[in-house]
């Protein structure tokens, strides 16, 4: 099973953006953390960090028989890019949406989503194990999916 993890703007910066609100683990640990969960699954991991929207665009284009399912944290993308939405609806992927932060708990601006209506699920709100939440959902519905395949 092939899992694409992508991640969107600033995210490079988790560890020292905003410490209060994000924590303090590194994308980096993230990635060690996500990496060790998805060998235990039997799920392989290919991973992505873009600051650029249109690079977010090409990585979810490519994942079109390259992957089985993905994690899109998209960060501010999700709540602004109809180009992004328009490249998951393209891909039609399973993906399940991610964020460090609760942001129903957060701005306006932020309690929309593009992409969670598109998504098998939404994890948002625990921190780094987001990511490891939103891993175990997902490959527990591709393998659902499997079953008397
Ligand atoms: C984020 C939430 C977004 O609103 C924000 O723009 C980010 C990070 C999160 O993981 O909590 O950059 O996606």
């Amino acid at each position: 099973m092939h899992i694409a993890v992508l991640n969107g703007p600033n995210l490079n910066l988790l560890g020292v953006r905003e410490p209060e609100r994000y924590g303090t683990t590194t994308l980096a640990q993230i990635e060690a953390m996500v990496r060790g969960r998805a060998r235990e699954l039997g799920a392989e991991i290919d991973w992505l960090q873009t600051n650029h929207e249109g690079a977010l665009i090409d990585a979810v284009q490519r994942l079109r028989g390259a992957a089985d399912g993905a994690l899109i944290n998209a960060a501010a993308l999700t709540h602004t890019s109809l180009a992004l939405r328009d490249a998951v609806l393209a891909v039609r992927i399973p993906f399940v949406e991610i964020h460090v932060s609760n942001v129903y708990a957060r701005e306006e601006a932020r309690r929309r989503s593009l992409l969670a209506d598109l998504a098998e699920g939404v994890v948002v709100g625990f921190g780094p194990q987001s990511y490891l939440l939103g891993l175990e959902g997902l490959v527990a519905r591709l393998a659902a999916s499997q079953v008397g395949k």
